[in-house]
């Protein structure tokens, strides 16, 4: 599957820009700079493919790639992000929102998590509207590479806990790094069992 040609097809800044759903998608959502982008770019092996930034807010649009000609991978803005004007970040918050809750094709959505940070009240309001829309999440840290042993502990049962009270959890947590390529070749293999 990721063997196969990647390539971006459009970014969308309205529902009525989507793509036909026609073919089965998943999709990377998380707070603004977890690292969806650079995530996109590690499980493609095209480092330039999704724009990813150290400055946040990076993606604005909801961004569409071809995986295999068969199939969508989408990266999304994210969410929880202050510091840019507010009518804009609403605009984007509302997208993003229509967009997870009325997606039909939509198989999995991945909901990144700073592995640091664990997760927090801005990404407790995403899994429980995803709850609401009965779509199925799967939770994926990112930023491996910036913790160690007992600290990773420590956030995968923060992350556990969370997840226990959320129906549309799936209970599996993929811990990547895109930086050292950690849990890449996992997170391929479990996109490729969906679709
Ligand atoms: P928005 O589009 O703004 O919502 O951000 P995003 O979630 O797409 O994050 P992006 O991929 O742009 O990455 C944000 C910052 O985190 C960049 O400076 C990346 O280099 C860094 N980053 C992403 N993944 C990793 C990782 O696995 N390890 C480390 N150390 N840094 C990472
Ligand atoms: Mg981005």
């Amino acid at each position: 599957l990721f063997a196969g040609q990647t390539d971006f097809l459009k970014g969308v800044v309205a529902m009525s820009g989507l793509p036909p759903s026609d073919r089965i998608e998943v999709c990377f959502a998380g707070r603004s700079n977890v690292g969806k982008s650079s995530l996109i770019n590690a499980l493609t092996g095209r480092k330039g493919l999704a724009r990813a930034s150290n400055t946040p807010g990076r993606t604005q649009e909801i961004n569409f790639f071809t995986l295999a000609d068969s199939h969508y991978l989408v990266d999304l803005p994210g969410y929880g992000y202050a510091n840019a004007p507010l009518a804009v970040v609403e605009k984007w918050q509302k997208l993003l929102k229509q967009y997870l809750s009325g997606r039909q094709n939509l198989r999995r959505a991945f909901v990144l998590v700073d592995a640091r940070h664990g997760i927090k009240a801005v990404d407790e309001e995403i899994l429980s509207l995803l709850d609401s829309a009965a779509v199925t999440f799967q939770c994926v840290l990112t930023k491996a590479d910036k913790v160690k042993g007992a600290d990773r502990d420590a956030v995968l049962a923060q992350v556990r806990g969370a997840l226990a009270k959320h129906p549309a959890a799936f209970p599996e947590i993929i811990l990547t790094s895109s930086e050292k390529a950690e849990g890449i070749a996992t997170l391929r293999a479990t996109i490729a069992t969906l679709i």
